[in-house]
Order: C-alpha cells, then sequence, then structure tokens
C-alpha cells in the first residue's frame, strides 16, 4: 500500500520542492464569491450550504502541475475548489478537476504514473508497465484526453468532482451522486498552436479581466448514480443520464483576506457537513492523508484534528 510521504516523494520527484507551495495545483489564487441552492438542491440533502440562502464561499482555481512557475499553456489538469461557510459556522468543501475520470481505481496508479512520467529515457518502457499493472489506465486516459485541451479562461472550463458521495435529504431518502461545475459562459478552448502563444499567467490574469465585467458564475450539477454505476471506483465513467442542477456558485472577486500571517487554507474533499457522506473510495479517502502531508510540508504544521476523519 502506497503511502501519504511516498506519493509526495514522487511528486516532488517530478516537479520539484517549492517551499511553502502546494505539493500539487501550486499555482493558483483565491477568490471570494456565494453560493445560492436550488430547492431542488434543499430536496436532495439537508447540507447547511443547500439551505437556498446565500452561502459565502471561498474558491481557489489552480493549474494541477507541482510548480508554482508552471507556465498556463501546460495542458495539465486545471482545479477548481470551493469551501462554503455554513450557517452552523462550519465549513464544507468540494475539490474538483477538468478531468472526468481518475487514472486508476486506487491511489497507487497515480504515484506509479507519476514516477514512470519522470524516469527520463526510461518514461516510455515505464509508463507502458503502469498500464499493464492498471489495465483501467488506458480506457480512463481515452476519456480524459480532451480534458487535456488549454481552457481560455477558468471561467470556460468544466470541472468534475469524480468521487461518489451519499446525500441524504430532510424526508430521510438517501441517493449516490458525482459533482460536475458547470461555466455559465460556456465551455472555450485554445486550439493547441494558440495555446503555445499565450504568456505565462495567462489564465490567471484573465479571471482578473472577466472579474471587472461581473461575476464568474457556475451551475452545480449532481449526476446521480445508477444501479450499474460504482461508488468506490472513480476511474469508471457513470452511465446514468440523471442529473440535476442544485445551486449556482457566483465569483465576484479575489480574496483579500487568508493565506496571510502564516493562515492556512486546505481544501478537502473529506470535509463533508451532515447530509453529504464520504463514499469509500480509496482515492478519496488517500487524498485527506496526502493533504496534510503536503500542508506539513508547505507550512510545518500537522493538521491533525483539524483534519475530517478518515
Ligand atoms: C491519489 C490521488 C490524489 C493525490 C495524491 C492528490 C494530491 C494533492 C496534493 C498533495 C495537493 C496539495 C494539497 C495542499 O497542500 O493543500 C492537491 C491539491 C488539489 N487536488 Fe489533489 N490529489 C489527488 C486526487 C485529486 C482528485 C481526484 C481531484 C479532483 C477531483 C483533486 C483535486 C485537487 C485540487 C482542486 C487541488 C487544489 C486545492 C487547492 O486549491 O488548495 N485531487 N492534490
Amino acid at each position: 500500500m502506497v503511502t501519504p510521504h511516498e506519493a509526495i516523494e514522487a511528486i516532488h520527484g517530478q516537479y520539484g520542492v517549492h517551499p511553502g507551495a502546494r505539493a500539487l495545483h501550486a499555482k493558483g489564487r483565491l477568490y471570494r464569491g456565494t453560493f445560492t441552492a436550488t430547492a431542488e438542491g434543499k430536496r436532495l440533502s439537508t447540507a447547511g450550504f443547500l439551505d437556498g440562502s446565500s452561502i459565502p464561499a471561498l474558491v481557489r482555481f489552480s493549474n494541477g502541475a507541482g510548480n508554482p512557475r508552471v507556465k498556463d499553456k501546460s495542458p495539465a489538469p486545471h482545479g477548481l475548489a470551493v469551501k462554503f461557510s455554513l450557517p452552523n459556522g462550519k465549513t464544507a468543501d468540494i475539490s474538483s478537476q477538468t478531468a472526468k475520470v481518475f487514472i486508476t481505481k486506487g491511489p497507487e496508479g497515480l504515484v506509479d504514473f507519476i514516477k514512470a512520467a519522470s524516469a527520463g529515457a526510461m518514461a516510455p518502457v515505464k509508463l507502458a508497465k503502469v498500464f499493464i499493472d492498471h489495465p483501467e489506465a488506458l480506457k480512463s486516459s481515452v476519456i480524459n484526453a480532451p480534458t487535456l485541451r488549454t481552457p481560455k479562461s477558468y471561467g470556460q472550463v468544466r470541472f468534475y468532482g469524480l468521487h461518489a458521495f451519499k446525500w441524504t435529504g430532510a424526508d430521510g431518502e438517501s441517493r449516490w451522486v458525482r459533482y460536475q461545475w458547470i461555466p455559465e459562459a460556456g465551455e472555450k478552448y485554445f486550439a493547441p498552436h494558440k495555446a503555445a502563444r499565450i504568456s505565462r499567467d495567462y489564465l490567471l490574469d484573465e479571471v482578473d479581466s472577466r472579474l471587472a465585467q461581473g461575476p464568474i458564475r457556475f451551475t452545480l450539477r449532481v449526476q446521480v448514480a445508477g444501479p450499474d454505476d460504482s461508488t468506490v471506483d472513480p476511474s469508471q465513467n457513470w452511465k446514468s443520464d440523471e442529473f440535476v442542477d442544485v445551486g449556482t456558485l457566483e465569483i465576484t472577486g479575489r480574496d483579500t483576506e487568508r493565506e496571510k500571517d502564516g493562515d492556512i487554507v486546505v481544501f478537502d474533499p473529506m470535509r463533508v457537513t451532515d447530509g453529504i457522506e464520504p463514499s469509500d473510495d480509496p482515492v478519496l479517502r488517500f487524498r485527506t492523508l496526502a493533504y496534510s502531508e503536503s500542508v506539513r510540508l508547505r507550512s510545518g504544521v500537522e493538521r491533525g484534528a483539524e483534519a475530517p476523519h478518515v
């Protein structure tokens, strides 16, 4: 079984060590906004951020690479992390990225993949072995290939939550769902030859100019699991065609308060709230441990009791 320490070592092997930066999704920026649930969202889960009121949200857009100076043309997955400030004073997080499915059904696959990709001249041979050891990686790579294009804007790309969460409504009924964030402005990508010419920080700079024109909005859409959809394997696409729009995220401007003077922000998908339960997906469970290791290295702080229960 791979350990969080091994995972971070492998990531550092690929991207280098960048003191103070997140081990992955190192380049990003925090924003402020609100989230307002639809009546359907309120019906599906008793979670505080789905009560229909305007809930304050802290948002971070990021490039998935572990290098804080990565060029924005880099075709890495991009991230959208959202932290809701709940009416009960607590917080709940949704962490998503542009890849539609995870590369493998467990965390070992990602670590093997990262190690293979950083193996220099041996990389092709080692990557071939990853596909033999984790046969699901072939299918997930095909599904994800189109999502590796460079988006024209963080406000014009779709983000996926990948893992399954159990939502329970006030009527006591439960269903398994996966999250998607759908951009109100539609999806737009650069043609590869044009992406190569965009400036290093294009995507983050573009958010500022977009926000100067008005809020950036995303619809939170949940896909409700059908009988054949796995709740524990994030490398599999769900077949269900039941989708419900459960609320709108409105991003209004940059955050100017957090991550200053030793303040630490961690978006952890295991930080859920009443009305939402995490699945036993091993990737989801592993993430919280890897994030704690990254936080320890970037800030010196042991998350300890702060980390959501695993
Ligand atoms: C085994 C699988 C994974 C590992 C080892 C991993 C590792 C990491 C690490 C170390 C960080 C930095 C954490 C911090 O310092 O706060 C991070 C950030 C992030 N990860 Fe993952 N990750 C995994 C899977 C995923 C998946 C499946 C998603 C999307 C559904 C995802 C989305 C993100 C996002 C959006 C961030 C940036 C959060 C922020 O802006 O602070 N990761 N990941």
